[in-house]
């Protein structure tokens, strides 16, 4: 018979965690008297970047937070970009600044990133968060961990409750997935490989792994004769690809899904996967800001 792998539901995990967010922007409007707040910046005009932020901002006012949405134009000019940044790290009533990326090839986006107050980088993306998310132990209490590779961590802890010594092989180097997905892993002491685009044998790396995480943005690059039975399988990416029978265009994921779950123990299905919980760990995120400017007064 033919193995089934299980779903694991990131967009019912993603609705338990936005609910336990929103019980706590309530708690804290009551305690403080004002509302967590989030400023999403956006250059241009991309429409992935459109979409992304235009259901960050309904999320984040769905569980009761307000938000700052400012959309600049594709040609604005790096200090221009830097003075808006500069803004909201001086404007009491925002706890939250997340600058979408990427950014238009003129600006130097590293600027940018390290520009915002790290106590307001609800992104994770600051050096200096970078390096609190390296360090690990104590520092994670005053880091703010990526959106995404946090999402994907409490996806895997909802399915696998210790992770200790396990083999995971997480496929893509990024900043903003793969590095500190590794730091994740390695923090609940699994074995961590991280391969890319260079790697030899990717295929015979990736079968290694109890665990593999995708984040590569390539569509159905996975495919079943890489995984290693019984293994749990994240998939990061989200990839438009044309769907000649209907005409329109479809989200797959970097994993061929239908291959995998013949043979993975759990799967997380593009969409309803790691978007939604992307999405509820930036509001978690947002709410932990919120409470740690309040301490610090
Ligand atoms: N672009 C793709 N993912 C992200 C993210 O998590 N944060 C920001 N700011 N930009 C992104």
């Amino acid at each position: 018979m033919t193995n089934v792998a299980k779903v694991i539901n990131g967009k019912l995990i993603a609705s338990e965690l936005r609910a336990e967010t929103a019980v706590k922007v309530e708690n804290f409007k009551k305690e403080f008297s004002k509302v967590p707040t989030l400023a999403v910046v956006l250059v241009g005009e991309d429409p992935a970047s459109q979409v992304y932020v235009s259901t960050k901002s309904k999320m984040a006012k769905e569980i009761g937070m307000d938000v700052e949405d400012h959309y600049l134009d594709v040609t604005v000019s790096e200090e221009k970009l830097l003075e808006v940044v500069n803004m909201l790290n001086n404007d009491q009533k925002v706890n939250g600044i997340l600058v979408q990326l990427p950014l238009p090839s003129h600006i130097d986006s590293r600027l940018i990133i390290d520009a915002i107050d790290p106590i307001k980088d609800v992104d994770g993306f600051h050096a200096i968060n970078v390096g609190r998310n390296s360090i690990g132990g104590d520092l994670l209490d005053k880091t703010f961990t990526p959106c995404t590779p946090l999402g994907c961590y409490l996806m895997l802890k909802n399915h696998i409750s210790d992770m200790k010594g396990l083999h995971a092989v997480i496929i893509g180097r990024s900043n903003i997935v793969g590095k500190p997905m590794a730091q994740l892993l390695l923090e609940e002491s699994c074995t961590v490989s991280i391969v890319h685009s260079k790697t030899k044998n990717i295929e015979e790396m990736t079968r290694q792994g109890d665990i593999v995480v995708a984040a590569v943005g390539r569509p159905l690059m996975v495919k079943k004769e890489w995984i290693k039975p019984g293994a749990v399988v994240i998939d990061v990416g989200i990839n438009r690809v044309d769907n000649p029978n209907t005409g329109k265009n479809k989200l797959v994921g970097d994993v061929d899904y239908d291959g995998v779950a013949e043979v993975a123990s759990a799967i997380t299905p593009v969409p309803g996967g790691v978007g939604p919980m992307t999405i509820a760990c930036l509001l978690k995120n947002t709410l932990d800001a919120a409470l740690r400017q309040e301490k610090s007064k």
